[in-house]
């Protein structure tokens, strides 16, 4: 980890988190992540954004490598989510810099975040600018990407965004930039972060495209909060931001399920053969096996979803209750569902999973499909007729 000049006088100072499993609930077990935050060095030099407090005597140590920290002056505050402001409090009193920008919602998330009414706050907004010297800061609000407080910092001299949460990855490495790494697996890290963090937001991912488009921003490079700095691919990131938002899906299912004594898993097995022989790849997705944030991983671009469970308790196995729970938060939309799952004697499972989806806004076109004890050639037989018919409806949409 070493600073890195990603334009003339503009340093990436932030850090690399290999180690981190979790993030609020989405598993960063694939590749870790990074905070980056940005150093600009101009008459007045600005450091964007900070690191998780435990981070912070890392950031420290890599701004103390460019300058001492009472020669900055300025700092920017782009999200006060703690990955990006826990080691703000500390750097700030190091620092004690002139200004501190921020935006209105900023303001308040700083003061709820930390109590302290020392720091000399300017409240910024979509259209202010400031000026560095040779350099310019000018400010775009982006309110709920990825909280109500985040903004864009935009430099037009070097034609580079600081674009915080959106457009990261949750890839940890030694490298900064997009064309050091594989790029199917930065564009795949891309799209599973998206669909773990941004998608409820997707209608104002539409709104903060737009505005780009109309401000009229010439873009050469994004430097987001977390994982590799676009400068290769700019455009195609944008391209696939739209694309992401737009929740384009493809012909595809995911079957996410829990099982007790594998009656549940025969009949996914079974729904899969279906669906496949219709002409819909599928992924079978076993919870025990596989973490909620990766079946939404597989969901960005999939059309169906077909969620199983038996009946336990009177009720959905706690596994596929988390699964839904976390996956109705992210809001996807435009989805085919259905429900499936053995029971004993009661049998909600099924019913509760489908009423769950009908909550989410997926388009329901069959009944829950159930199986009483274990599945026989016909119970598997009408599982795969279900695969089918979901094939069908995909294909219609
Ligand atoms: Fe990377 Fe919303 O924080």
């Amino acid at each position: 980890m070493a600073v890195q000049e990603i334009k003339k006088n503009v340093y990436w100072v932030g850090t690399v988190d290999w180690n981190i499993r979790s993030f609020h609930g989405y598993s960063l077990a694939r590749r870790g992540t990074t905070y980056n935050a940005y150093l600009v060095l101009d008459d007045k030099i600005t450091l964007f954004d900070t690191v998780p407090e435990d981070f912070k005597w890392d950031l420290y140590h890599q701004v103390r490598s460019l300058v001492k920290l009472e020669d900055i002056d300025y700092m920017v505050v782009n999200h006060v989510e703690l990955d990006h402001s826990g080691a703000f409090p500390f750097m700030y009193d190091r620092i004690k810099p002139e200004k501190v920008f921020c935006s209105t919602m900023g303001e308040k998330a700083i003061a709820g975040h930390f109590h302290r009414d020392d720091f000399p706050l300017q409240v910024v907004g979509s259209g202010d600018e400031i000026s560095l010297g040779k350099k310019r800061v000018q400010f775009m609000e982006t309110r709920m990407l990825h909280w109500p407080d985040s903004m864009f910092s935009y430099i037009p001299e070097d034609k580079l965004l600081i674009s915080n949460d959106a457009f990261g990855q949750n890839i940890a490495s030694s490298r900064r930039f997009d064309d050091e790494t594989d790029k199917s697996v930065l564009f795949a890290e891309a799209r599973h972060y998206y669909a773990n963090i941004i998608l409820p937001y997707s209608q104002l991912v539409q709104k903060v495209l737009a505005k780009v488009k109309e401000a009229g921003l010439e873009i050469d490079m994004i430097a987001p909060d977390h994982g590799f700095i676009w400068r290769s691919y700019v455009p195609e990131i944008i391209r696939a931001y739209d694309e992401y938002s737009r929740q384009v899906t493809k012909n595809k299912a995911v079957i996410v399920y829990d099982s007790m004594w594998k009656s549940t898993e025969k009949m996914a097995k079974a729904v899969g053969e279906g669906l496949f022989e219709a002409g819909t790849d599928y992924r079978l997705m076993a919870l025990k096996t596989y973490h909620h944030s990766d079946v939404i991983g597989e969901l960005a671009d999939s059309r169906i979803l077909v969620c199983g469970s038996p009946t336990h308790n009177n009720g959905i196995l706690p596994l596929v209750a988390d699964f839904l729970t976390y996956m109705k938060g992210l809001k996807p939309v435009g989805r085919i569902g259905a429900a499936f799952g053995s029971y004993g004697w009661s049998g909600e499972a099924a019913k509760d999973i489908h009423k769950v989806l009908q909550e989410a806004k997926f388009e329901t076109p069959a009944d829950p499909t159930r199986v009483k004890h274990v599945p026989t050639h016909e119970d598997l037989a009408a599982c795969k007729e279900l695969g089918k018919s979901l094939a069908a409806a995909a294909a219609e949409k």
